[in-house]
């Protein structure tokens, strides 16, 4: 709570003392030019920004005829509200429509979970059915989605600069430094597209984070709180609270992108990403995705509410949304439903959607729910997911992270009716192009290096495993990872909220680096191309740097 006051006051302190230094400049500026100002003052209508408008109006050294016609140019451009402006108008239009279409009835309740039944598509399986009361739901529930989806049109257009891209992703407090050995990774590839972190409020407001770090990477903090007070929609003490999963579609709805590639903190491509928003499946559709292991276990009231066909449970899997990408222009309307689907998730839709199978409980299922439910355009990665392991100090492999291939690839072989979701044997598996390290986090202040220590006090690699998996990789994306994840630790170990009470992590994570990532007796999974590491592991030069020195990074394919 302190942090939250003191990050606050300083902020607004810092926005006051820049508000006076600027007050102060225009009317030093209007002394010493006075006869610019005056020339075209009285005709620009500027509403809120009259010093900057008159500024760049054109002028004349001598034309004191203030007020006169002809000194003002006959071209005006209109003065647009500004982003945030239109950002508020936007929610304010939005949460109307959510809260008028409050569900007429009690959440759903299951008779049982459904659990971790992984996705085979071979063999034909009943959709689970484990909702109790769903007599009692389909009228009300029905009528909220109707009414919701049939004002959709009349909520206020979505707000973006349009034309641009970006990265969009959420990491407050614990997340905080995964997230920026992340970023470090993306910039590595080369990438120079502009990041916007969301957080849920000030209390994960890290100024240091935010105003001194992040802007060296492009990349900047952006308050969720904030943006729905300014839209006032945060007065009302029992309005539904935005917190958890359900900041991921806020995030994406306000941010000021047109077009984004949406990363989880613990999310790391292998190559420069923005290639994906060049390229099939994403030119034609604006909104991509990944499976999950899970099998899809919506249930059959939620198609019938959302009037769509019952899909064969054989059609795709559950969806695993650490990555999303996503085009506004063309999905505008399926990100408002799919906040209609988190906005009421908790107590809705993420059991309609989920019925409690494993990683459900989320925004997960949403993007591909919404805009399937709108009849639009989306592209369902089909090659499942991997899973990449460690060994453990027991001698087991265990889950490390989840691997998600090259959408490209997959498209061109899906394309060609060759589904290796089917039959592995059709093809060669595509290759990798995200890695989702969830468990353990890239965080040295999580329980990553305990979990890599054997017996004998001896770590090893995170990604070590199956062959057929790292193979995919290419190159051993691990040391850079590493690399970076050492950077951040030891040149921010005493920054970070989330590590103030941690001590000695920067020294660990070099041991570690020391004895496990560059010890050439370690024995290396198979992933490592010998050449190609030679090659990643020289000097980071893009941190802080723009993109005119991307690191060398191995060429797609
Ligand atoms: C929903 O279920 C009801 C009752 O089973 C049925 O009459 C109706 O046709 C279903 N609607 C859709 C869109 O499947
Ligand atoms: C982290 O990387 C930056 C360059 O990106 C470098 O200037 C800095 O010295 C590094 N810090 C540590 C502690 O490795
Ligand atoms: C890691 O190795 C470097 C270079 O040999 C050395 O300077 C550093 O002290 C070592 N750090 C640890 C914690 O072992
Ligand atoms: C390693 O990478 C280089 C450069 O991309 C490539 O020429 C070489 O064939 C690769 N070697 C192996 C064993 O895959």
């Amino acid at each position: 709570m302190e942090q939250f006051m003191s990050s606050r006051v300083a902020r607004r302190t810092g926005v006051f003392a820049l508000a006076v230094v600027l007050l102060v400049n225009a009317y030093l500026f209007s002394q010493r030019w006075p006869i610019h100002l005056r020339s075209t003052n009285s005709s620009v209508s500027s509403p809120g920004d009259s010093t900057s408008t008159t500024a760049l109006a054109p002028t004349h050294p001598i034309s004191g005829n203030v007020g006169s016609a002809t000194a003002v140019p006959e071209v005006l451009s209109p003065v647009l509200p500004s982003l945030a402006k239109q950002q508020s108008t936007y929610l304010r239009s939005l949460f109307e429509r959510l809260d008028s279409v409050k569900p007429d009835c009690s959440g759903p309740r299951l008779r049982k979970d459904a659990g971790g039944t992984g996705y085979e598509p071979v063999e034909p399986r009943p959709r689970p059915d484990y909702i109790s009361n769903a007599d009692d739901l389909r009228e009300p529930l029905t009528k909220s989605h109707e009414d919701f989806v049939a004002g959709i049109k009349e909520i206020s257009d979505l707000p973006y600069h349009s034309g641009t891209r970006g990265i969009v992703s959420s990491a407050g407090g614990d997340y905080m430094p995964t997230f920026i050995s992340s970023l470090r990774m993306i910039r590595r590839t080369g990438c120079t597209l502009p990041v916007e972190v969301f957080l849920i409020d000030w209390d994960e407001y890290e100024p240091y984070i935010c105003d001194v770090v992040l802007p060296t990477l492009n990349a900047k903090c952006i308050v969720l709180q904030e943006m729905l007070e300014d839209a006032h929609i945060l007065k009302d003490e029992d309005s539904v609270k935005i917190e958890g999963y359900q900041i991921k579609p806020f995030a994406m709805i306000l941010s000021s992108f047109d077009t984004f590639i949406w990363m989880d903190s613990d999310c790391i491509p292998l190559y420069d990403p923005e290639v994906l928003l060049d390229a099939e499946p994403f030119t034609s559709t604006g909104l991509v995705t990944w499976p999950d292991f899970w099998q899809n276990s919506a249930s059959s009231l939620y198609f019938n509410i959302s009037g769509q066909p019952e899909p064969s449970m054989l059609e795709r899997a559950s969806t695993e949304s650490g990555i999303v990408l996503m085009s506004k222009q063309k999905h505008a309307q399926t990100l408002a439903l799919c906040v209609y689907y988190n906005y009421w998730g908790p107590d809705y839709y993420w059991t309609l959607l989920g019925q409690g199978a494993y990683g459900s409980g989320g925004d997960k299922e949403t993007f591909v729910q919404a805009a399937s439910a709108l009849g639009a355009d989306f592209y369902a990665v089909s090659e499942p997911i991997a899973d990449a392991k460690y060994l453990s100090s027991t001698g087991d492999y265990m889950f490390g992270a989840m691997v998600q291939a090259d959408p490209r690839e997959d498209y061109k072989l899906t394309r060609q009716g060759i589904w290796r979701v089917l039959d592995r044997g059709l093809a060669k598996a595509p290759s990798v192009f995200f890695v989702h390290a969830s468990n353990p986090k890239f965080n040295a202040g999580s329980d990553i290096l305990d979990l890599l220590q054997f017996a004998d006090g001896e770590w090893g690699r995170v990604w070590a495993g199956p062959d057929h998996v790292t193979s995919r990789f290419g190159y051993d994306i691990e040391k850079p990872y590493w690399e970076e994840l050492m950077n951040v630790t030891c040149s921010l170990e005493h920054a970070f909220i989330a590590w103030q009470h941690k001590r000695g992590l920067c020294e660990s994570v070099q041991k570690y680096w020391n004895s496990t990532i560059i010890n050439p007796d370690t024995p290396l999974p198979p992933f490592v191309n010998e050449t190609v590491v030679h090659n990643i592991t020289s000097p980071v030069a893009s941190a802080g740097k723009e993109a005119s020195s991307p690191t060398p990074i191995p060429p797609v394919r």
